[in-house]
């Protein structure tokens, strides 16, 4: 039996007498039918929720849809990959300090450019996406360039379709806050988070988020003119699908919630998890060295901590579009 045939559940009944075969996953409760497309078991189901609640979810799976994220191009093959990861000193260190044998499980996997990163070394990477054009372009690098670790799946983040306890660890960056209920996804996605596994969350902050705002702003004013702005946008060095790639993301995205630190360390306790690190750490003076251990018990800090740091975000969290990483560890 593979690995993925054990962790999954229908996202349906919640049942986990599954039968598969290479073209349909069959639950045997329910009797709810999924085809699997291109080697990616189709286990997305939308929310039922009331009327009342606007869910956002259709307009952000069509918005993409027709603009995965991230990007490829100029991306050819693994080696490529491996490269661009290991510019970015967060990409490398995650890689060189998740142990090998683990079971990772990426929410909001988009292209899945990380989850095939992960899956280079020996672990268990599974990444999910509501989107399926990102998860067609994820498998197929996944297939060309031989990464027999790392497996896509079609699936709704408030539907889970893996057990309950069945990861290591959950990364889930940039994804929440494109939800209509940040805080109802985290608390679905936490509980498939082994005991004394750890999961990373990373949304838009509040502060800094600020700058990206104000360009909004000058951006439809100006019909998207002065796109130099953005420091992303004017090095030429990025192609110019990637460019195109960020900017509809950071700007023209339909919809977008913002978060503090103090509200992320919130959902950790109420939902049974220890604060353990963050991207930038939640102390001010204190910043990421070559060292760091991203696994490794830090102070969180205090609410005039949490203030500083994301004053200091607005004018140093730009690059990444004022994301921020949290990492918490199930009790
Ligand atoms: C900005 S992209 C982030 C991609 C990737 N995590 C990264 O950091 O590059 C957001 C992704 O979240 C996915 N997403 C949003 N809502 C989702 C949901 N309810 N279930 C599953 N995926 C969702 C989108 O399809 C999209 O691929």
């Amino acid at each position: 039996m593979k690995l993925i045939e054990k962790l999954l559940q229908c996202p349906q009944c919640k049942s986990n007498s599954l039968k598969y075969s290479q073209e349909y996953v069959n639950c045997l409760k329910c009797e709810n039918e999924y085809q699997v497309k291109n080697n990616i078991p189709l286990m997305f189901l939308p929310n039922n929720w009331k009327k009342s609640i606007n869910d956002v979810s259709k307009i952000v799976k069509k918005f993409y849809e027709k603009t995965p994220f991230p990007n490829y191009e100029s991306i050819e093959n693994k080696y490529d990959l491996i490269l661009k990861a290991e510019r970015s000193f967060y990409a490398k260190i995650l890689n060189e300090q998740i142990p090998f044998n683990t079971k990772v499980l990426e929410v909001g996997c988009g292209t899945g450019q990380l989850s095939n990163y992960l899956g280079i070394a020996k672990r268990y990477v599974f990444g999910a996406d509501m989107c399926m054009n990102s998860l067609r372009l994820a498998e197929n690098f996944r297939k060309n360039n031989n990464i027999n670790n790392t497996s896509f799946i079609q699936m709704n983040l408030f539907k889970p379709v893996f057990e309950k306890e069945s990861f290591d660890l959950i990364i889930c960056q940039g994804v929440l806050h494109h939800t209509s209920n940040p805080y109802l996804g985290f608390q679905k996605i936490s509980q498939l988070v082994k005991k004394n596994g750890y999961i990373i969350i990373g949304l838009y902050n509040k502060y800094g988020r600020i700058l990206t705002d104000i360009r909004r702003s000058i951006f439809k004013f100006t019909g998207d003119n002065f796109k130099f702005i953005d420091p992303r946008l004017r090095n030429i060095d990025r192609g110019k699908l990637k460019r195109e790639s960020w900017f509809n993301d950071q700007y023209k995205h339909p919809h977008e919630s913002k978060h503090t630190i103090g509200e992320v360390i919130n959902w950790l306790e109420l939902n049974n998890f220890d604060f353990i690190n963050a991207i930038p750490k939640t102390t001010p003076l204190n910043p990421l060295t070559n060292n760091e251990k991203l696994f490794k018990i830090n102070k969180k800090g205090n609410m005039i901590d949490h203030f500083i740091v994301q004053m200091f975000s607005i004018f140093n969290g730009y690059r990444e579009g004022g994301l921020f990483l949290i990492i918490g560890k199930r009790r």
